[in-house]
């Protein structure tokens, strides 16, 4: 523990301590290259940490859990089939293509908060009946 504590209380700090971070906006200006030079390890460090950060905490980073697109529908069943009768298509039917509805196959219209969660833009599929 010896080592690691003297790296946090003792290194570290004086390493900070002798980064050449002005005082003044006008100082950024006055800066010169190896004082420049002797800022990037610890930009990429705090950059690198606020990649990390951003990328554990924010949904819209990490994108779908494991690259599966159903999260809820028939988890019980090896692969979602579902079977509809032309002849029971009246005028039009609404099916989900975004396997978000909870009234699966048809769409509840869970596609638009889906859309807003995730920049996405899925929508239903639409069959109607052909007018004779
Ligand atoms: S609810 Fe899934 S497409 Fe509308």
């Amino acid at each position: 523990m010896e080592p690691l504590a003297h790296l946090v209380k003792v290194s570290i700090p004086n390493y900070l301590a002798g980064l050449p971070i002005p005082e003044s906006i006008g100082g950024w200006f006055r800066l010169g290259v190896r004082d420049w030079a002797a800022l990037i390890p610890p930009t990429a460090v705090l950059a690198g940490i606020g990649y990390m950060s951003y990328k554990a905490f924010c949904p819209l980073a990490r994108g779908p859990p494991c690259g599966r697109v159903n999260h809820t529908i028939k988890k019980d069943v090896n692969k979602v089939v579902d079977t509809v009768d032309i002849e029971d298509i009246t005028e039009k039917v609404v099916y989900c293509r975004c396997w978000r509805s909870q009234n699966w196959p048809y769409c509840d219209g869970s596609h638009g908060r889906h859309n807003q969660e995730t920049n996405d833009n899925v929508g239903p599929l639409v069959v109607t009946k052909k007018k004779d």
